[in-house]
């Protein structure tokens, strides 16, 4: 028997994940139960939880008959993330050509200068924070100026993507409400926000993304300030704190493997696949959701027409099913099909431009600096959201390279 409401499963933790420790490092809890319940219902969130690569795969394959329009889903917003085809398909197509690989490419001299202008500020110190001093704004710097707003307000933009992707800590009915009446006011002042940038772009296009969404048609229709204001704050949020955590979370894989450190800095071509790695190991985004459009099986449980999934592509990563030796970080694991971007018709947009910040990221630091170190006993936290893996600060010593 399930229930219909689920909406819970995208705001809400797992109940495993119920220390520090655990949420630090949840790993061990996904292979614990993608062994003992591959696909379990879970009653406190009202979800289906899916935690084997080829379950995951098969929901990410099948949009018709796993929706993204998550039913009770907080952030109602319209954009492509929580669409369906037909229009998910013209939506995306409007900003497709802007994030090929080859367009994105591009952009790689302009993202190792403020890269460097990052580093520049903190290399005398010996010491950074590389949470706040480069994992934080190098990705909101680079997505604030494609779209065609002032990086000055980056501040802002910080603070109101860490709320669209919080979540409550505990499983209660006043944390839950809280959450939702932060997130509603950050919407609120978000499309605030870019109502104004939209309203200039219109009388004054630029060479922009909002210029661009506001010239876009789709047969023969413009989209109107609602949707094109919807898609800048998708763009927004989703570049943010998942490149942001990208970019932190290998950082802190250098540190935890010096003699991977050592090869990196030797062998500086093993960076893009290192990154794919990271990826792999420590993915940013854990879940993704969905909504079952008819009755349908998986992993021989009868899953009924209206009922969340929530898909854990962080133990589907960690399937070994699928990848051998799937606890080991592999830096040159060839092939290495994980799904930290998702899957299929979703498809994260902006995997090149992520995957182009984090080589670039990591190719500066190991330019830069050596020995770089975790700043032993400080205390960590990790990023409150149910889906969003990462750590709030991440300080480490180095010492610089003359150049
Ligand atoms: C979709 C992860 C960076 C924009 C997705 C999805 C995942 C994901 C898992 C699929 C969601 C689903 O199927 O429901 C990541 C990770 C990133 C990253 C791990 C960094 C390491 C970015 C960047 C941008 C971006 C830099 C924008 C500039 C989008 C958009 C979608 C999306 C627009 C929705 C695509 C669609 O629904 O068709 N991302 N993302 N992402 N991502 Fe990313």
């Amino acid at each position: 028997k399930t229930k219909k409401t689920g909406r819970y499963a995208n705001i809400i933790p797992m109940a495993e994940l119920n220390t520090k420790e655990k949420r630090l490092n949840p790993f061990p809890i996904y292979d614990q139960l993608r062994q003992s319940t591959p696909v379990r219902y879970d009653e406190s969130r009202s979800c289906w939880d899916v935690f084997r690569y080829e379950d995951v795969h098969r929901i990410l394959k099948d949009p018709a008959t796993f929706s993204s329009k998550r039913g009770m889903d907080i952030r109602k917003r319209e954009n492509i993330l929580i669409m369906d085809p037909p229009r998910h398909t013209q939506m995306r197509g409007l900003v497709n050509k802007a994030f090929t690989p080859k367009v994105v490419a591009d952009l790689a001299p302009h993202i190792t200068s403020i890269t460097n202008a990052l580093l520049d500020a903190v290399l005398d110190h010996g010491k950074m924070d590389i949470v706040s001093d480069l994992a934080v704004p190098l990705p909101v710097i680079v997505i604030a100026e494609l779209l065609g707003v002032p990086t000055e307000d980056r501040q802002l933009f910080k603070e109101w993507s860490d709320i669209l992707v919080k979540g409550p800590d505990e499983n209660t009915e006043e944390a839950f409400n809280q959450v939702v009446a932060e997130n509603a006011q950050a919407s609120e002042e978000l499309s605030a926000y870019f109502a104004r940038i939209v309203e200039q772009r219109r009388s004054e296009p630029k060479d922009d993304l909002i210029s661009l969404l506001l010239a876009a048609e789709i047969e023969g229709q413009k989209l109107n300030d609602e949707e094109v204001i919807a898609f800048s704050i998708l763009l927004l949020a989703a570049g943010n704190e998942t490149t942001t955590n990208l970019i932190a979370n290998a950082v802190r894989r250098l540190t935890e493997d010096q003699a991977l450190q050592r090869q990196l800095k030797e062998n500086p071509d093993l960076i893009p696949s290192f990154i794919e790695e990271v990826l792999r190991f420590y993915p940013p985004v854990q879940a993704i959701g969905r909504v079952a459009t008819r009755d349908v099986e998986i992993g021989g449980m009868q899953i009924k027409a209206g009922d969340q999934v929530i898909s854990w592509v962080a133990s589907a990563n960690r399937d070994e099913a699928k990848f051998k030796d799937p606890g080991s970080f592999v830096v040159d694991r060839k092939p290495n099909p994980h799904l930290a971007f998702g899957f299929g018709i979703h498809f994260c947009l902006g995997a090149p431009l992520a995957r182009l910040e984090g080589q670039i990221a990591l190719r500066t630091i190991l330019e830069r600096l050596q020995d770089i170190q975790f700043v032993t006993g400080s205390e960590l936290s990790y990023i409150q959201s149910p889906f969003v893996y990462g750590v709030k600060q991440y300080p480490i010593t180095f010492q610089a390279i003359d150049r």
